[in-house]
């Protein structure tokens, strides 16, 4: 199934609001210019694929309709946002709280709580309150690089049939989740050395 044929003439208005969204992430990063260290390293986004709508919708019990996919769940417009350190993580999120553009409605503070399985990351869940986007959602994931890292390959378990040593490799994978939120820890602080001694 092609976009247009689930999102019908939805689909346009999202691609204008991850557009949208772009922009201000873009907008962030030229009025923030501290220390020569870019607030953000990278940033990607994707409109949710059909087919992973639909089984999304299915598994949270709701019906697979359009209306559900626009209303029922906020992640049809996605975008992530990779920072090289946790403070710009925290940086960019205060400045989103900030934007009259968007209304956000909720916060997952995953550096705060990670999840039992390591995963750390910032989730902002908001609505698109003017311009192009207007009333759309959208999921923003505002995470370090190392993270990310990790999350991708961590992602590749849910493809994964049949996994032998499927402990193991969960039990590996939490080990390096943990070590890397321990590193991105000093480097933070290395960091606040070098810049504030
Ligand atoms: P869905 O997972 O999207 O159904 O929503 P949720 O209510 O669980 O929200 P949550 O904020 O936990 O997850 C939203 C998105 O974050 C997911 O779709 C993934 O892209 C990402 N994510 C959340 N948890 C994990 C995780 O444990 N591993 C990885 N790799 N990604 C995760
Ligand atoms: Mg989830």
């Amino acid at each position: 199934m092609t976009f247009e044929e689930f999102y019908g003439t939805n689909y346009a208005k999202m691609q204008k609001a991850q557009k949208q969204l772009q922009d201000m992430v873009y907008r962030y990063e030229k009025q923030v210019n501290k220390d020569d260290l870019n607030p953000v390293m990278y940033l990607s986004s994707r409109i949710k694929q059909p087919e992973s709508m639909l089984l999304k919708l299915k598994k949270r019990g709701f019906e697979q309709t359009l209306d559900a996919a626009l209303h029922d769940v906020f992640d049809a417009v996605g975008l992530r946002v990779i920072c090289s350190f946790v403070s710009d993580v925290y940086d960019f999120v205060s400045w989103l709280r900030r934007q009259n553009e968007i209304e956000i409605i909720e916060e997952k503070d995953y550096y705060t709580c990670p999840k039992p399985n390591g995963y750390r990351s910032f989730h902002v869940l908001l609505k698109i309150k003017e311009g192009a986007g207007k009333d759309l959602h959208a999921e923003m994931q505002i995470r370090t690089i190392a993270i990310d890292c990790w999350a991708s390959l961590e992602h590749q378990i849910k493809y994964k049939k049949e996994l032998s040593n499927e402990q193991m490799i969960r039990e590996e994978l939490k080990r390096c989740a943990d070590e890397i939120a321990s590193t991105d820890l000093s480097m933070q602080t290395i960091r606040d050395i070098l810049m504030n001694g």
